[in-house]
């Protein structure tokens, strides 16, 4: 909800709404509408599971050992959920594991994206698996308004056009997907007695 409303999105109105949001160690999606969540799904799959994958990847592939943060940083220099354009190689620096030697490798957009089919798919179906769970008038209002992306993970380069491809519905990615969940619960707080009801289930 945070999210949906730190997306400036029409929370309150009779209409639906839909939020992705792509952590690092969840991903969570909503449709909302009057104020409430109308179908939500959430998983535990986000950028630090990418960042493991890419790691057991390496290290089966090549039989050698990087760290998380290399991961990382390989992620964001050539990861993607698509081929995209210049498309360019990256090296990495890790541990060869039979040898325990420093060793350097070179790999392609193309192995990367391979590496983080699985978490990519798990989350490109639980977004499938929502919007179906979706009433057909608040479906048809996000068909037409689009799918709402947040979070450091829906940077992933490609991940809002593959959602777009599978769903069949446009995807934004919001102008700051790491702030927008705390601008949302800023925004909560800042008109509490308009946003009081979300704030129930924690009171009890
Ligand atoms: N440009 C990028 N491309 C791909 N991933 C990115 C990019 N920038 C940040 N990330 C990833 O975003 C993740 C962090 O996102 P975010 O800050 O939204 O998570 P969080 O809110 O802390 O986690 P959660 O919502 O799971 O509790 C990290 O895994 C990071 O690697
Ligand atoms: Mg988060």
């Amino acid at each position: 909800m945070a999210a949906a409303i730190g997306a400036g999105l029409a929370t309150q109105e009779p209409i639906g709404n839909m939020v992705v949001d792509v952590g690092g160690g969840t991903a969570e999606t909503a449709v909302i509408s009057l104020g409430g969540l109308v179908t939500s799904r959430a998983i535990r799959c986000g950028g630090f599971d990418m960042d493991a994958a890419i790691q057991q990847y390496v290290r089966h592939e090549y039989d050698v050992a990087i760290g998380e943060r290399t991961a990382e940083e390989l992620k964001l220099a050539i990861g993607s959920a698509l081929p995209f354009s210049d498309e360019m190689k990256a090296e990495v620096r890790g541990r060869e594991v039979t040898t325990g030697m420093p060793k350097t490798v070179v790999l392609s957009p193309d192995e990367v994206r391979y590496a983080l089919r699985d978490q990519v798919e798990l989350i490109v179906n639980t977004v499938v698996d929502c919007l179906g769970d979706a009433p057909p008038d608040l479906a048809q209002d996000i068909i037409y308004e689009g799918i709402h992306l947040v979070g450091g993970g829906a940077m992933l380069r490609g991940l809002a056009n593959r959602l777009a491809d599978e769903t069949d519905v446009p995807v934004h990615l919001v102008s700051m997907p790491l702030e927008c969940v705390v601008q949302g619960a800023g925004m909560c707080l800042d008109s509490f007695d308009r946003h009081r009801h979300l704030f129930a289930a924690a009171e009890s």
